[in-house]
């Protein structure tokens, strides 16, 4: 293959990679030529055959996937390692803790957030805050409880803020990239059954950037390495839009969830939000 062409070669398995395929055919010892080959998180195999270009570029997390184990002992190392995370040095620098995840390693549904906050970043919990609070009541709705499931985000540092402010700012491109090789490898090891992509930003980390808003996205399906992963809207959403059919909404995407994994669902739970009958 001519040297021009091992540049795009390497940038096209990348696109391939993230689109979820897992192998690519590559013509003897053209492996070698390519740019440096990075990790997917998802299998050593596929470190082999599939290099990232991007890393070159931007740099970007390259979990190490404890091949053997149990979950717990696996997302045990793979925390270990998203722990002592210095790729983004601004991050590293203001975070007070990496903020990894929480819950079952053996969850058959997972959550996914966008970014710590400064509560987060305090306690090394996603979702404690008041957002926090409004998905532990979504999860009562349908009666599941935190410990049952598994809460990550997309970025696993609190974005910093200028002059350290308080206040929250939308995790970066970069950043996002950079780190969500961590969330895919915390998918890979807990293999759900279902991810529930909370907000805009979680499907923008998810997916890169859509062409639809997240009130077009949600009620549908996309699928992150072979999961289907359902959209809604993010909690704080809305606890800063208190109406009833923006709820039902939600509740909707989540009864969804619920048939798919499959849950139990009572009459009551399906009539949840519905306007009071007149
Ligand atoms: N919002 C998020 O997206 N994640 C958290 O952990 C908290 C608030």
């Amino acid at each position: 293959m001519h040297a021009e062409l091992l540049e795009p070669t390497a940038r096209y398995l990348e696109l391939l990679r993230r689109h979820g395929q897992r192998d690519a055919w590559l013509p003897a010892g053209l492996m070698r030529r390519l740019p440096t080959a990075s990790a997917s998180p998802t299998s050593p195999q596929t470190r082999e055959t599939q290099p990232d270009l991007t890393s070159k570029a931007r740099p970007m997390a390259t979990p190490t996937l404890t091949p053997s184990g149990t979950k717990t002992e696996r997302l045990a190392a793979l925390r270990a390692e998203t722990l002592q995370c210095q790729i983004c040095p601004h991050l590293a620098k203001s975070r007070t803790q990496v903020v990894f995840g929480v819950g079952d390693p053996e969850a058959r549904l997972m959550f996914v957030g966008e970014a710590p906050g400064a509560d987060e970043d305090e306690k090394g919990e996603p979702f404690v805050g008041l957002a926090g609070k409004l998905l532990t009541k979504m999860l009562t709705a349908m009666e599941l409880t935190r410990e049952q499931i598994y809460i990550a985000n997309v970025l696993k540092c609190r974005p910093d803020m200028p002059g350290s402010t308080s206040g929250n700012r939308k995790p970066t491109r970069t950043e996002m990239d950079a780190c969500l090789p961590y969330l895919r490898a915390q998918v890979a090891i807990i293999a759900p059954v279902v991810i529930v992509a909370l907000g805009a930003t979680a499907v923008e980390g998810l997916f890169g950037p859509q062409k639809t808003t997240i009130s077009r996205l949600r009620g549908t399906w996309m699928e992150l390495d072979g999961v289907p992963v359902r959209p809604t809207f993010h909690p704080s959403y809305l606890l800063h839009n208190q109406n009833l059919a923006l709820k039902r909404l939600v509740w909707e995407d989540l009864l969804s969830v619920m048939e798919r994994l499959p849950l139990p669902i009572s009459e009551k739970q399906r009539g949840f939000f519905l306007p009071p009958e007149k």
